[in-house]
């Protein structure tokens, strides 16, 4: 039945990119409903993305989570979104509360609005999640139903919701978040009512929705090998023995900043010899705020091992990253003073994680500042002059200069210290400006993105201080160290 349903792959690898069935073309009436749902199609002609050339040339996804929100209300993302992932995951619009917030009342708004995004820039769906004791409606948590209801109900979900994008969802994260960090069964109102079998059944049911999709169990903190991944391999070697159909195994991969599991390949490979795909899904790196640049250089070295364990192992399929841009990720909400644990920053520059990972991917890593490349000017990748122009009682204006030494142009840039007394930026000129605690951000204006190799540029402000004024001493450019003169 698995092989069946598995036709066309023979591996976890997809000799010319995605199949057929995910290969849409842009219909006008997509167009339409999306245009009509606010959402907007960045043409795939206009992405310069490299994440997704250089992964579709490989074979292998690269994927993000996704709000519909941020697709509908920001149209940067949506572009980053479109540009850079060949693979797409519902952050939220997928999930039972949102799709049957009450018995029978289906609420398809937010995941059509995703399934059109991804449909129209040609991205593989990754369904999430059918059953999952997160995210509940509690009509279905605390109904008191007895075994067989409660069965019936979850079937009836599962089909309405795997049943209506049949053909469309690449793989489904069938069951979520089932084991403890023990290895022992998570309590929920599935395993309370059901006990075990509701992993089984609930694969089943999927496989009877929609016959296409390879079915996943998918969790956290099991991208090492521990007890938590053991429960899973135990479980999945015993679904296999009994025909239950599973095709993989998601890793989420919400990591920590410098604790990477060491054994991560060797676990991904262990569920590979089972005969299943496995896919990193939920990947994030999250860092003590606020993040030196010493960090997030540790973390696009996190982000590089991640992709090597997983690109090293034939059936680990794809790496899916937990959203786009720090701003929004689900990080500083649930882990108090923790946050820039994605690809790209709160100006939606990318970060040396991205560069990381375009370089795992077989590109050369070149962020254009030429930081890595050897190519640099006798100042490192830049040089920055710091001074105060005039200074009074509770405040000073200062004047930033900087010299881009990288051997290609830039075409945008952003620069970025930190205060050491508490200052304050009350306005600024000549760039975009923001100060979040003690960190100072510019990004370049319209009509000055464009630097030459060798040329400068001089931003000026105006800030508040309570008495002390010592000076930053580290700079970084385009998430790169400057030389300070
Ligand atoms: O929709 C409501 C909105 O109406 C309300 O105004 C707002 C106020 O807080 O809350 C909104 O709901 C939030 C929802 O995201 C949608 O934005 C919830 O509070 C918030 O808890 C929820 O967080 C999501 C979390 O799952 C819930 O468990 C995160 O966005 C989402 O990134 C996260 O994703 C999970 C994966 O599904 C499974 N693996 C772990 C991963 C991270 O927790």
């Amino acid at each position: 039945m698995r092989e069946e349903r598995r036709r066309g792959r023979s591996t976890g690898r997809r000799p010319d990119g995605r199949p057929a069935r995910f290969r849409w073309w842009i219909g006008a009436a997509l167009t339409a409903v999306c245009t009509a749902a606010g959402i907007a199609i960045p043409s795939p002609a206009q992405a310069d993305g490299e994440l997704r050339d250089l992964a579709d040339a490989r074979g292998f996804e690269i994927g993000a989570a996704l709000g519909v929100d941020h697709l509908a209300n920001d149209s940067r993302f949506a572009d980053l979104a479109a540009a850079e992932f060949n693979a797409a995951t519902a952050e939220n619009s997928m999930k039972w509360d949102a799709v049957q917030p009450s018995r029978g009342q289906f609420d398809w708004s937010g995941a059509d609005d995703f399934m059109a995004f991804a449909r129209a820039n040609d991205q593989a769906v990754r369904g999430h999640t059918l059953v999952w004791h997160s995210q509940l409606p509690s009509w279905v948590s605390n109904g008191g139903f007895g075994a067989g209801e409660l069965r019936g109900v979850m079937e009836d979900h599962i089909d309405a919701v795997a049943g209506r994008y049949a053909g469309q969802v690449a793989y489904w994260d069938v069951v979520n978040e089932m084991f403890n960090e023990d290895g022992s069964w998570r309590q929920s109102v599935f395993y309370d009512t059901l006990g075990e079998s509701y992993v089984a059944d609930a694969l089943r049911m999927a496989a009877e929705a929609d016959p296409n999709a390879e079915l996943y169990l998918n969790d956290y903190n099991i991208d090492g090998i521990n007890a938590k991944s053991d429960a899973y391999y135990d479980l999945a070697r015993s679904l296999l023995n009994q025909g239950v159909p599973l095709d993989g195994i998601g890793m989420q991969a919400h990591l920590i900043n410098g604790q990477i599991p060491s054994d991560m390949q060797r676990n991904i490979q262990r569920f590979a010899d089972l005969g299943l795909d496995v896919a990193i899904t939920e990947l994030d790196i999250r860092i003590q705020m606020p993040a030196s640049q010493s960090e997030l250089e540790q973390q696009a070295q996190g982000y590089r091992t991640v992709m090597d364990a997983c690109m090293a192992v034939d059936r680990c399929i794809g790496v899916t990253v937990w959203g786009i841009v720090d701003q929004y990720s689900w990080v500083p909400d649930v882990f108090d003073g923790y946050g820039a644990p994605l690809l790209f920053n709160d100006s939606y520059q990318p970060k040396p994680a991205y560069y990381a990972v375009q370089e795992a991917l077989g590109g050369d890593g070149d962020d254009g500042g030429g930081g890595d490349d050897g190519d640099d000017g006798p100042g490192g990748p830049c040089e920055v002059d710091y001074s105060v122009q005039n200074e009074w009682n509770s405040g000073f204006t200062g004047q930033v200069s900087f010299t881009h030494n990288g051997s290609s142009a830039l075409d945008g840039w952003e620069l970025q210290w930190t205060f050491p007394s508490g200052q304050q930026v009350t306005s600024g000129w000549s760039g975009e400006w923001s100060q979040s605690g003690s960190t100072v951000t510019v990004s370049n204006a319209s009509w000055n993105a464009a630097v030459q190799s060798g040329g400068s540029v001089s931003v000026g402000f105006n800030a508040s201080h309570n008495g002390g004024n010592t000076a930053p001493t580290a700079f970084t450019l385009n998430g790169q160290s400057c030389a300070v003169s």
